[in-house]
């Protein structure tokens, strides 16, 4: 039985978290296995509206075991926060595993993403303010804290300690900001670790082993591939890898690239982007701005779930979209809120870019390239009817179904899955990914 990833194929928010809820049904393991709660999944279901940031979108069947992998940062406090949370509306997480080798976010990391980003100035990144990006950076510099260290506090003090003591070097020195106390954050981390314990295991052991028993497991990525640390519009990224290549799926839960059968690439039916860093299909027109309030009555608007930052929109753009489905070797695509454009009269993908008279048909590395690059659009006819009711391809309009053909031409690949909705039920199955 499959191993399969779900990855987003753009600038994250692609609607991921829809899409695991939705194929979680014939998993027995949901693992996420990089970036950390600067990620935000909304998923509606039955139980009502749920915003996710750290426990997988599996959570909602209770058969399921659902880890966080050891590619994930750790914010422990929102982790508690979260259970508590799903617990009071009746959600059963005692399935839930927290790898032991996942790095933790520690206060000095959410105050060095902030002081980092004002000392940016025009050229901030625009992070979530998480933490993530110097929990990373710990992690490379082999001075990070990882959840097994919370189950001893002989373990934990010496680390904290050196770890602390070299973040606050930091954070006065070169920032000028207020020292963080020792005391104080070995404490909550200790009564953390008391809380966390019961969810602490070995993930590599859980998904490998279900594999092994013919069960299917679903690796569910966060963010989007753009953002990727190698592949994404660097530096307009974030810290870890949400793509399944650079290492990204299998290096987050501890398993080799082989056990991995198959790769799905979730994209929106146009892009979005929260942040700073280039956008080559950005829209400011009323397009724009009737995208993006799409559904806002319903909480479905376009708004980050972490942070509730309005996001930028633009038309698909389908040279950068390719360039994710080849990095990430995508086997299929996951094409979300088609819905959303049901009352446009035109639509438009761009299927290249210009550039001081030249084609350009691959996503450029250098950001003052990118910057500068005009879009080349084709226009497609808008279908001008709804599409949420719809459940069989063939019954789409023939321009959605034109239009869906268009972007498994563009992208290279085939869309497997179409969602018209919120609901786990509005989705049109062209291919069972299990
Ligand atoms: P960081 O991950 O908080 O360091 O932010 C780095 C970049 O990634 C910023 O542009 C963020 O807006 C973006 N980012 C991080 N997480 C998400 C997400 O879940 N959805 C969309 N963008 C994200």
């Amino acid at each position: 039985m499959p191993i399969v990833v779900v990855v987003g194929g753009q600038w994250g928010d692609e609607g991921k978290g829809r899409i695991v809820d939705l194929l979680a049904r014939k998993a027995r393991v949901v693992a996420r296995y990089s970036a950390g709660n600067n990620a935000g999944h909304t998923i509606v279901n039955e139980r009502g509206e749920f915003k996710l940031h750290l426990v997988p979108a599996g959570i909602f069947y209770p058969d399921k075991t659902c880890v966080i992998g050891n590619g994930v940062a750790v914010d422990p406090e929102v982790l508690l926060e979260e259970i508590d949370d799903l617990q009071s509306k009746g959600i059963d997480t005692s399935k839930l595993v927290l790898s032991d080798r996942a790095q933790l976010i520690m206060p000095w990391h959410i105050a060095l993403d902030r002081l980092d980003e004002d000392s940016r100035g025009e050229h901030a990144i625009g992070t979530t303010g998480k933490g993530v990006g110097p929990c990373f950076v710990d992690k490379v510099a082999r001075r990070g804290i990882r959840v097994a260290d919370l189950l001893r506090a002989e373990d934990l003090i010496p680390r904290v300690r050196t770890a602390l003591d070299y973040a606050n070097r930091v954070i006065t020195g070169v920032y000028g900001g207020e020292p963080i106390a020792f005391d104080d954050c070995l404490a909550r981390y200790v009564e953390f670790g008391q809380r966390l314990a019961p969810y602490i295991g070995d993930v590599q052991a859980i998904v490998l082993g279900a594999h092994r028993q013919g069960a299917h497991v679903l690796l569910e990525g966060a963010q989007g591939s753009l953002l990727d640390l190698d592949h994404g519009t660097y530096p307009y990224v974030t810290s870890s890898v949400p793509s399944s290549s650079s290492g990204g799926a299998a290096l987050g839960v501890g398993i080799g690239p082989t056990d991995i059968q198959r790769v799905v690439g979730v994209f929106k039916s146009y892009c979005t982007r929260v942040g700073n860093g280039p956008f080559p299909t950005e829209l400011f027109d009323e397009t724009a701005a009737t995208l993006r309030d799409h559904g806002k009555e319903f909480g479905r608007g376009e708004y980050g779930t972490t942070t509730g930052r309005p996001r930028r929109i633009g038309w698909l753009d389908a040279v950068a979209a390719r360039y994710s489905v080849r990095f990430n070797g995508l086997s299929a695509l996951a094409l979300t809120r088609l819905d959303v454009l049901d009352n446009l009269p035109t639509i438009k993908i761009c299927t290249g870019y210009e550039l001081d008279g030249q084609l350009i048909e691959t996503l450029p590395a250098r950001e003052s390239v990118l910057d500068r690059v005009h879009p080349i659009y084709e226009e497609l006819p808008g279908w001008m009817e709804p599409t949420t009711e719809v459940r069989n391809f063939d019954d789409l309009p023939e321009q959605a179904q034109a239009f869906v053909k268009r972007v498994e031409k563009l992208l290279e690949c085939p869309v497997d899955l179409i969602s018209v909705g919120p609901s786990r039920e509005q989705a049109v199955i062209v291919n069972p990914i299990f």
